[in-house]
């Protein structure tokens, strides 16, 4: 009989938090964490910007340990003190900010710290080439296994983050916002591969700021609001409105709220740029209350003609103009001073000071103009800061609290704020809303908006379709290095985007 009993018992979750806790002196990162991960299972996990849900999976990963409450591993309590333990147990997690060390391969850096040894003791090279390549196959890539990580797109370095994820076999793997910097082919690949993993048995937690992405691919939903546990439900049960209602305690009406702005001159004008191997003859304009949209996929030259306009990056022939004025070439710090602001696709990396406070961050861009007497005074300082984290509701125990202690999201919205704060006359963003939470999201795309009705000239790259779409009065398409579509608002379609950013026409061969 009590054979029978067992047998209909519910299967125990393969991990559980109860109640977990975490506090970093005086703020309170996870308040009351709470789930329950089931085997066979892909199970989202969303939240506001700053919501604890890195937090709650840095406690998982061993890389923080709880103040309070429990972690259950198949029902028995576990606590891990570093990294190794929570990897010995299964666990696999792919972080929100790729950690991969830059001089070494990618092969190494899958394989780092256990590496597979030969008979004789000897680190076997070709038995992790061999996984490697194995595992891109079976991700669809095509990366160099031998070549140095340093350079990679953020892409490729997730890519790598996911191998290596996979090659540890694990029985619980969890992404945080592992698609953030990955394009339609590659999420589909991922999420083709995550299906495989969760048919094998294995528990899957999805962390990610894309409904279309959680309703694609999970089958059960767990919302955090302020470091607590909302509810779980399964995602055949819910809907966007609901789990938004969840998330952020109110409705968001408009994710777009595009204003109509009027058009003006010509600001900038890019003629036939070409940078070798990259870029290709890529000639556009943007006028003074425009917003114009720069889709394609990912690794399609967009960011690069981006950041050879603003001068991080050089080309060899063509020019740019701004005002009709000729923009030198490779002088980031002249096009600042002439009006052009970047917000870079990397800002971790390209845009943010982390061991600076974030009022310092904030002001970065404005430093010479906050100057009195040659000296930047707190207060100024502080103040000028103050509008900026208020209007993008950057979410920070203080304003001198170090950028690092920030959420992913939270980060993003200091660099954008940095560069708004330039008041630019020429705007280039860089998917600006990636890693943003929704309501936060609506109000990024407002204030843009709101930027354009001031008569700033914006370009826009986004590898969003609805928010090209939705903000856009052009949409530009670029495909491997050329532009290869320009659509005004009323005949961007998603179709007509997508065809221009996937096929190969005659005009581009
Ligand atoms: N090391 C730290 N020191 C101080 N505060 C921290 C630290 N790590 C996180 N926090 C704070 O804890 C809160 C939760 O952060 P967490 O990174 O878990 O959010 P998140 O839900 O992952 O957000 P996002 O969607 O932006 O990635 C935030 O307010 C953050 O500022
Ligand atoms: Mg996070």
């Amino acid at each position: 009989m009590a054979i029978e009993v067992e047998a209909s018992a519910p299967p125990r979750p393969v991990l559980e938090l109860r109640r977990v806790v975490k506090s970093f002196g005086p703020v309170v990162a996870l308040r009351s964490g709470s789930l329950i991960l089931e085997r066979g299972s892909i199970h989202a996990l969303i939240g506001e910007n700053g919501a604890g849900k890195s937090t709650l999976v840095k406690i998982v990963a061993g890389l923080y340990r709880r103040d309070a409450g429990d972690l259950l591993l198949d029902g028995e309590s576990v606590d891990f003190s570093s990294t190794a333990q929570s990897k010995a147990a299964g666990i696999a997690v792919i972080y929100q900010e790729p950690t991969l060390f830059p001089d070494l391969s990618v092969t190494e850096n899958i394989f780092m710290g256990r590496q597979p040894v030969t008979r004789l003791g000897r680190i076997d090279r070709r038995a992790m080439r061999e996984e490697a390549q194995e595992i891109f196959g079976r991700l669809g890539v095509a990366l160099d296994p031998d070549r140095v990580t340093e350079g990679l797109s953020i892409a490729d370095q997730q890519i790598i983050e996911i191998a290596k994820a996979i090659s540890l076999d694990a029985r619980v793997l969890i992404m945080d916002e592992p698609t953030a910097a990955l394009s339609g082919v590659e999420v589909e690949r991922l999420f083709a591969v995550a299906r495989s993993l969760r048919d094998e048995g294995r528990a899957l937690l999805f962390i990610s700021h894309r409904f279309d992405e959680v309703f694609a691919l999970c089958d059960t939903v767990t919302v955090m609001r302020d470091g607590s546990y909302v509810d779980t439900t399964p995602i055949a049960d819910t809907t966007v409105d609901d789990l938004v209602r969840q998330m952020v305690g109110r409705d968001v009406t408009e994710l777009y709220p595009k204003l109509a702005a009027d058009i003006g001159d010509v600001v900038l004008e890019v003629e036939g740029i070409t940078r070798a191997g990259v870029f290709r003859d890529v000639s556009f304009s943007v006028r003074a209350g425009e917003i114009v949209g720069l889709a394609g996929l990912v690794g399609a030259g967009r960011s690069e003609v981006a950041r050879a306009i603003f001068g991080v990056d050089a080309y060899e022939s063509g020019s740019v103009r701004v005002n009709g004025e000729a923009l030198p070439k490779g002088r980031p710090r002249t096009s600042t001073s002439r009006g052009i602001a970047l917000v870079p696709e990397d800002r971790r990396r390209q845009g943010l000071v982390l061991d600076d406070g974030v009022s310092r961050n904030l002001t970065l861009a404005i430093r010479s103009k906050l100057a009195r007497w040659g000296l930047v005074w707190t207060r100024s300082e502080n103040e000028a800061a103050q509008v900026w984290a208020s209007r993008l509701e950057v979410k920070t125990s203080a304003l001198d609290a170090q950028a690092s202690t920030l959420s992913g999201g939270n980060q993003q919205k200091v660099v954008l704020g940095k560069w708004l704060a330039t008041e630019p006359r020429v705007l280039i963003v860089d998917e600006p809303t990636r890693g943003i939470d929704v309501g936060t999201k609506a109000e990024v795309h407002r204030l843009l908006s709101r930027l354009a009705q001031q008569g700033i000239a914006i370009l826009m790259i986004s590898s969003e379709l609805p928010e090209v779409l939705g903000m856009a009065d052009r949409v530009l398409v670029m495909r491997e290095g050329r532009l290869t579509g320009e659509f005004p608002r009323d005949q961007a379609t998603p179709e007509a985007i997508m065809h221009a950013a996937t096929t190969v026409t005659e005009a581009v061969r």
